[in-house]
C-alpha cells in the first residue's frame, strides 16, 4: 500500500534519510489504483474545457493508464525524449534549494504516494495525482520546460548571492526575503496560474489542474479576482495554501512567462527581492539552510 500518510515504504526510506527513491510499483494496491482511476475521470471534462491547449497535448503525448497508478520509468520513457525532463521518486518534502536545483537540471521531484479513496478532494500536502497528472504532461512543452529551468537557475543564483554575504544576520534577512519572492512566483505561476490568450482564459498551473473543484473555479468565479500578472505585485503577495485561491494571475505566454523569470533573476541581483512584504509562505530553517549549505555551490 501506497496511501499517503500509510505508506511503510515511504516510513522506512524517511527512517534512512533517503530521500530519492525507486518506486516500488508492485506495492500499489487496489485501492490505491482505484483512487487513481477516479481522480482521473472526474477531472477528464474539466481538463477539456479548463486546461491549456499544452497540458492536453502533453496528456495525449504521455498517454497515461487511466485505470493505473503510472510507472515513472514508462512516464520518462514519453518524456525524456521530449524536453529532457525526468520524474524522480523522492520520499517526502525536498527542501526548497534542492527542489529548485533539480528543475534546473531537469528533474522534477516527485511523490509516489497517493491519496487515501475516502479523501479525493482535498489533501494538503502533494501525491502522485498532484505530481504526474498536474504537473508533468505540462514538462512535455519546450517553452513551459525552459521557465522551470530558468527558474531553478534563478534558485542559484540566489544561492550564490547569499552565501557571498558575510555577515550571518544580513545573510538570513537577505535569503529569508529573496526566497519568499521566489516561493510566491513560484505558487502564482508554476501552480496557480493562468493564461490569457485572445478572449480565452485557461489554467496552465498545476495546483488547479490537479483539482476536481478549483479548475472551473478559478475560470468562471465570481469570487476571483484575475489579474494580469506584474512582478512587483507577486512577490509581495501572500497566499495561503488550505482555501480556493481568491487572487490569480494570468500570462499571455510561456515566453512572457520566460522573461519575468529573468526579470526576477535581475530584480534579484539589484536587491529589489531585499526586503518584501511580510506574510506566507512561512520559510523554514530547513529551506533556509538547504540555500546554504555548502554543496549549493556546486555548478
Ligand atoms: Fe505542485
Amino acid at each position: 500500500m501506497l496511501t499517503t500518510k500509510h505508506a511503510p515504504f515511504i516510513e522506512e526510506a524517511r527512517n534512512r534519510h533517503e530521500l530519492f527513491i525507486t518506486q516500488p510499483y508492485e506495492q500499489y494496491s487496489e485501492e490505491n489504483h482505484e483512487a487513481w482511476r477516479r481522480l482521473y475521470a472526474r477531472m477528464q471534462p474539466e481538463w477539456s474545457r479548463y486546461a491549456n491547449r499544452w497540458f492536453l497535448e502533453g496528456l495525449t503525448a504521455l498517454a497515461l493508464d487511466p485505470d493505473r497508478v503510472p510507472r515513472l520509468e514508462s512516464v520518462n520513457q514519453i518524456l525524456r525524449p521530449l524536453t529532457g525532463f525526468r520524474a524522480i521518486a523522492v520520499s517526502g518534502y525536498v527542501p526548497a534549494y534542492l527542489f529548485f536545483d533539480c528543475l534546473r537540471r531537469r528533474e522534477f521531484p516527485t511523490t509516489i504516494t497517493i491519496r487515501p479513496l475516502d479523501s479525493l478532494d482535498y489533501l494538503p500536502e502533494p501525491d502522485i495525482f498532484h505530481d504526474i497528472a498536474g504537473h508533468v504532461p505540462m514538462h512535455t512543452s519546450r517553452e513551459f520546460a525552459e521557465v522551470l529551468v530558468r527558474f531553478g537557475q534563478c534558485a542559484h543564483s540566489a544561492a550564490v548571492i547569499v552565501n557571498g554575504i558575510a555577515d550571518q544576520r544580513v545573510r538570513l534577512e537577505r535569503l529569508t526575503s529573496i526566497y519568499k519572492a521566489l516561493a510566491r512566483f513560484f505558487w502564482f505561476t508554476v501552480e496557480f496560474g493562468l493564461m490569457q490568450t485572445g478572449e480565452e482564459l485557461k489554467a496552465y498551473g498545476s495546483g488547479l489542474l490537479s483539482s476536481h473543484g478549483e479548475l472551473r473555479h478559478s475560470v468562471e468565479s465570481r469570487l476571483v479576482q484575475r489579474s494580469s500578472i506584474a512582478l512587483d505585485w507577486v512577490i509581495h503577495q501572500s497566499f495561503e495554501i488550505d482555501h480556493y485561491q481568491p487572487l490569480l494571475f494570468y500570462v499571455q505566454s510561456f515566453d512572457h512567462l520566460f522573461s519575468l523569470v529573468d526579470q526576477l533573476e535581475r530584480w534579484m541581483r539589484f536587491g529589489r527581492l531585499d526586503s518584501v512584504a511580510p506574510g506566507e509562505p512561512e520559510v523554514s530553517p530547513e529551506d533556509l539552510a538547504s540555500f546554504l549549505a555548502s554543496d549549493t555551490l556546486v555548478a
